[in-house]
């Protein structure tokens, strides 16, 4: 059975930091899935949602910094025995926060806050999916609640990293920056071959700040309506500190509260 979308973007989070249980942690090619039983929060996140993470041990002991939680989009939820959900991370170690993260082993406990800001809405008609890189996290739930005709274009640096292609269901088409799995090139060159073939689509897109600038103009020459899951420094995650702000047509957009899915058409030209 296919699952639309949910037309209500924002699933509420409550009000407190719990704490989740590791459930799993396997290395998927450079990156690691982080599995966690959230018991005590609701089981149904909208795809694009994120979590505020931290470990419950050692987060700014020892060598010090991690100090804030850090944002992580979630890539999988399934309602988890005896309530609550357990909940899919894929990690990608950039720092000291996600190298703590991405070490918990299973039985151990994390914290977290979430599920946090705007998920993706529902669209009608054909629906292309674009992630680069560690964006392709907040993609996977949303693949697996549309039907099978869904398009999805991924694109990594390497081979190593387009491992995470194996999570999608079906036949992603792949491109990588070195041509080590599927085509050498930008997965904008997918979107692109993609479009030209068939304008009629709404695209969900997911990865860095380059790679989403060039999705953002590439469907506005076309007229194509796009979604897209933005990322941004974070310091509390629930619109308290502005610390994630992004300039939109219409005035300054909290990324962590109004985002992290925003509609293509409010970015204003140049990069969110
Ligand atoms: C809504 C949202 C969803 C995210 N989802 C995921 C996810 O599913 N998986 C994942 O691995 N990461 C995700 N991230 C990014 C993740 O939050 C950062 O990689 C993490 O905070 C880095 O913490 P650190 O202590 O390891 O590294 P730091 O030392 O804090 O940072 C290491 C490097 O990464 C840069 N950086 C840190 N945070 C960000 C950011 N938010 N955007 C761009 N550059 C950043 C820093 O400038 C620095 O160069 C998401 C971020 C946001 C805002
Ligand atoms: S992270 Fe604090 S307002 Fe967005």
């Amino acid at each position: 059975m296919t699952v639309e979308p949910a037309t209500e973007p924002r699933t509420l989070a409550p009000p407190e930091r719990r704490v989740a249980e590791v459930t799993a942690n396997e290395p998927v090619g450079a990156y690691t899935l982080l599995r966690a039983r959230d018991a005590a929060g609701p089981p149904d996140p909208v795809p694009g949602q994120f979590y505020m993470l931290s470990t419950a041990e050692r987060w700014g002991g020892d060598d010090g910094r991690p100090y804030l939680p850090r944002a992580f989009s979630f890539a999988r939820a399934r309602p988890a025995a005896g309530g609550g959900a357990e909940l899919d991370f894929l990690l990608e170690e950039v720092g000291p926060g996600t190298r703590r993260l991405a070490a918990l082993r299973t039985g151990v406990e994390q914290r977290l806050v979430g599920p946090l800001g705007e998920g993706f809405r529902a669209a009608t008609g054909r629906r292309v999916l674009v992630g680069g890189g560690i964006g392709v996290a907040p993609l996977l739930c949303l693949a697996d609640g549309l039907s099978p005709d869904a398009r999805i274009l991924l694109g990594f640096r390497s081979a190593a990293h387009a491992e995470a292609a194996r999570l999608f269901e079906g036949e992603p088409a792949l491109a990588t920056d070195d041509g080590s799995a599927g085509r050498a090139g930008l997965v904008t060159d997918l979107l692109r071959e993609e479009l030209d073939a068939d304008r009629s689509a709404t695209v969900f897109a997911c990865g860095p700040p380059a790679m989403l600038e060039a999705v953002r103009s590439l469907c506005a020459d076309l007229g194509v309506p796009a979604q897209l899951a933005l990322e941004s420094g974070m310091a509390c995650g629930f619109g308290a500190c502005m610390g994630c702000v992004v300039e939109t047509r219409d005035g300054y957009a909290r990324v962590c509260l109004d985002g992290p899915v925003i509609e293509a058409e409010r970015l204003c030209p140049g990069g969110p």
